[in-house]
């Protein structure tokens, strides 16, 4: 296993700097709420439940649905924003630059895949990547809700702003809740580490550090 110094200075190695990319968020819905599922019992029942989905616009411009993957009983979930365009193709989530990225940040945790559960915002790509909308957000979240019942993770990396804002129901700018443990809106239990998204990361590599110390907090909270 690569060592997580190790594998920082391969990380800061790696990188060009460019400038970060302004966020267009909007402030989150008071609407979104979670339908009541206590007849789901599975992840599977979960993805049932979503069946081939048309429940937003998203269902029009999609190939495949991307629910989640990884270990149906993880403590650890990541949740990003949307599939992209790989994901898409594939029907599984984080597989494309992004995913080899978080891929390599998993495995610098010491963890795998397949230990952890990965999930997102909404479960279609929005057309030419653009932000999930209010309402896609707002249909969708219903499943991320179910889903994070089933595994009944004991933390949560929200990888991005749209994950943070709907996982923490705030608009709080994601550089004042980084590097500190918060807690999932409709379940205080669950604690919520928001982190840069990886995509950003390719974009503005110096922020890798910061991803690499709100890790290691993730990993002293479990100490494997
Ligand atoms: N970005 C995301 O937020 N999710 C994915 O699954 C892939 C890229």
């Amino acid at each position: 296993m690569v060592q997580f110094d190790e594998y920082w200075s391969i990380w800061k190695e790696s990188g060009v700097d460019v400038a970060p990319v302004k966020s267009k968020q909007k402030k989150p819905s008071p609407r979104i709420s979670a339908e009541q599922t206590p007849h789901l019992k599975s992840l599977s029942d979960v993805e049932s439940w979503l069946g081939e989905c048309q429940r937003c616009p998203l269902c029009t411009t999609r190939n495949k649905i991307v629910f989640g993957s990884g270990n149906p009983k993880a403590r650890l979930m990541f949740v990003g924003e949307g599939p992209g365009a790989d994901e898409d193709n594939q029907g599984l989530p984080f597989v494309g630059r992004a995913g080899q990225l978080l891929s390599k940040i998993i495995e610098a945790m010491g963890l795998t895949r397949d230990e952890v559960y990965i999930a997102n915002i909404v479960k279609c790509r929005p057309p030419s990547n653009r932000l999930p909308e209010e309402e896609e957000i707002e249909k969708c979240l219903p499943f991320l809700r179910a889903q994070i019942a089933q595994v009944k993770p004991e933390v949560i990396v929200a990888l991005g702003l749209t994950a943070t804002r709907v996982l923490t129901q705030t608009d709080t700018p994601l550089a004042n809740l980084r590097g500190r443990f918060q807690s999932v809106a409709w379940n205080p239990q669950i604690e919520l580490m928001p982190t840069y998204h990886p995509a950003y990361l390719l974009r503005n590599p110096p922020a890798k550090k910061f991803v690499w110390e709100d890790m290691k907090l993730v990993k002293e909270k479990f100490k494997f």
